[in-house]
């Protein structure tokens, strides 16, 4: 049942286990080993069909050998999926991600991983009990470097300063950002540019989050479903991946897309859409590497918060490399991120990372 993914998949190994106590299936996804163990979040989701959730992995295990590629850290492109019926609590939650972490040591370091969506860093401490050595983002309490969410938004935040230079050659003071999604990512930067003397607009399909967020950093709450019709100079997708189809680009009212989400886009071509629409559009998987320089800097590279803050600001560098490439070749930002992705895979000698 899963032949047909797994034939047009470019990756290099699948792990699929079915969890038959719970009934999840459990998908781990190692795109690329190129330059180092394959690493990607845990994420836990109900999917219309096992297929989906494979399909889901497989996309995202894909975005993160590109990441870990414009990042310059030592490692490849990986994703786990645990396709649940229901998203568990209590022991059979405890249970289950004891399975999982089983699954996970059976790799030996091939596959190693953290949070994603619907994930935390306590869940990373009981996959951890059997996968020890394997999990990054663990909780503080429990070794571990805790919420990434924070890093990326800082991350997020230099991203979209670097892009709004570049479109409209000024700072964000003054401008109208939409944030949509009030979690953890989204929260964090919603401070951020409220701070910076933005005008923030929040969207969140839970609105009492939404509400929370907004109230602390005096930003407007917008309700989800119109959050896509809402004027503003940036979008900053920080909830869920494909919000960029030919229907949503039509409808856009900015001129700057750049936020946290992973897999914004439906399809290749609608970075080309976005282009056409005169939007500049910042790569997600350049611009949310925050979470990766967090985890992995923090844990494996010994990192301070100093070095940290650097590489973050740094995520601004990348992108003003991939506009200047875009405008260079006449490409679309995707094309040119990607092209930097594939440069840096094909030469892998010394990642930037690990060579300091
Ligand atoms: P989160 O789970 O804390 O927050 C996501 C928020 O989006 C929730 O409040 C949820 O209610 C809301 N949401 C879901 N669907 C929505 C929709 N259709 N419209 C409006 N709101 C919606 O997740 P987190 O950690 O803040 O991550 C946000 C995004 O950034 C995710 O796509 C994640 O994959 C990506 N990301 C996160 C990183 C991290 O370090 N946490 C790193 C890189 C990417």
């Amino acid at each position: 049942m899963f032949e047909e993914l797994i034939a047009e998949w470019d990756g290099e190994r699948v792990v699929i286990r079915h969890d038959s106590p719970s009934g999840a299936w459990m998908f781990i996804c190692m795109h690329s080993t190129r330059l180092g163990p394959a690493g990607g979040g845990t994420r836990m989701n109900v999917y219309d069909t096992p297929q989906d959730g494979l399909a889901d992995a497989m996309r995202l295990s894909r975005a993160m050998t590109a990441k870990f590629a414009v990042a310059g850290v030592d490692f490849g492109g990986g994703k786990a999926v645990l396709a649940v019926r229901e998203l568990p609590r209590g022991y059979e939650r405890r249970d289950l991600l004891l399975r999982y972490g089983d699954t996970v040591a059976s790799l030996r370091g091939g596959f190693v991983t953290a949070p994603d969506m619907n994930t935390t860093e306590s869940d990373m401490d009981v996959v951890a009990e059997r996968a020890e050595g394997f999990v990054f983002c663990r909780s503080p309490e429990h070794g571990g470097s805790g919420s990434s969410a924070p890093a990326t938004a800082l991350g997020v935040f230099h991203g979209i300063r670097a892009t709004v230079q570049r479109a409209l050659d000024r700072d964000v003071e003054g401008l109208t950002v939409l944030v949509q999604g009030a979690g953890g990512v989204g929260g964090a930067l919603v401070e951020l540019l409220a701070g910076a003397g933005a005008r923030v607009l929040v969207s969140d399909l839970d609105e009492d989050r939404a509400q929370g967020v907004a109230a602390n950093a005096h930003a407007s709450v917008v309700p989800a479903d119109r959050a896509l019709d809402s004027e503003c100079d940036v979008y900053a997708p920080c909830a869920v991946g494909g919000v960029l189809n030919e229907q949503t680009i039509a409808r856009l009212r900015c001129r700057v897309v750049a936020g946290a989400a992973n897999n914004q886009l439906a399809s290749p071509a609608d970075a080309q859409r976005l282009a056409a629409r005169g939007i500049l559009y910042a790569p997600d998987f350049v611009i949310n590497a925050g979470g990766v320089f967090h985890g992995i800097g923090k844990e494996l590279l010994g990192w301070d918060d100093e070095r940290l803050g650097r590489e973050l600001e740094s995520i601004g560098d990348t992108l003003r490399e991939v506009f200047d490439r875009a405008e260079r070749d006449g490409t679309s930002t995707e094309a040119a991120a990607q092209r930097l992705a594939d440069e840096r895979l094909s030469t892998p000698t010394q990642p930037r990372a690990l060579a300091r």
